[in-house]
């Protein structure tokens, strides 16, 4: 696959990092860490290249505070690289179903942007790479991993909600239950700290105090 290396891809994330700061570099993090984990139990997907992916899903957020031309951004930065396969989940991770209306918040591109996406996805087959990023994007926030539910929830508040979101929920949902029997057991199982980070304090420390 035509990816960067993890050297390549660190480097990539802290330039990105020192051009336009912000939580999104974590969640980078843990997309990649939650991607990772996902794939290290799934017979067909290699941890390194998940890993990878879901570092750099976001990193056309480098350019500013910009809504869904990131995506584009992301794109356009790693396909200018030579890294195709990561360009294009920097396009695919907003979609787990394949329609440019599913996207949430406002659309900053011109119209030949949005119908360059269009056209993008009409023309691609979805791999299990594209939906385990589109997955493990809905995996975390900026402070670790989370229930889906609570991040989707997050997304809405923070950019509202269209006709498309309830699609977009059952096909997040529906992600989940896919790679749920790939990998044979719950993916909370493999995600440390989804409890604590989820609900806000430790189950465990809660439990001992009585
Ligand atoms: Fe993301």
């Amino acid at each position: 696959m035509k990816i960067p290396t993890p050297q390549k891809a660190s480097e990539y994330l802290s330039e990105a990092e020192a051009m336009n700061p912000g939580p999104w570099v974590q969640h980078s993090i843990f997309v990649a860490k939650a991607a990772e984990a996902i794939a290290t139990h799934h017979p067909m997907l290699d941890p390194v290249t998940a890993y990878i992916l879901g570092y750099l899903h976001d990193i056309g957020r480098q350019i500013g505070k910009t809504a869904n031309r990131h995506i584009i951004d992301g794109y356009e930065f790693l396909h200018a690289k030579g890294f195709s396969d990561s360009a294009r989940i920097c396009l695919t991770h907003s979609f787990p179903i394949k329609d440019v209306n599913v996207i949430s918040g406002r659309w900053d591109c011109s119209l030949e942007e949005r119908k360059f996406v269009k056209d993008y996805l009409a023309g691609i087959e979805y791999t299990e790479y594209d939906r385990l990023i589109q997955l493990s994007d809905a995996l975390a926030l900026p402070s670790g991993f989370c229930l889906i539910e609570k991040r989707l929830m997050d997304v809405a508040l923070r950019y509202g909600i269209n006709d498309y979101t309830l699609l977009k929920w059952k096909a997040t949902l529906s992600l989940q239950q896919e790679f749920e029997e790939a990998i044979e057991q719950s993916i909370y199982s493999i995600l440390p700290g989804v409890v604590s980070n989820t609900f806000g304090f430790d189950v465990n420390m809660a439990s001992t105090r009585g």
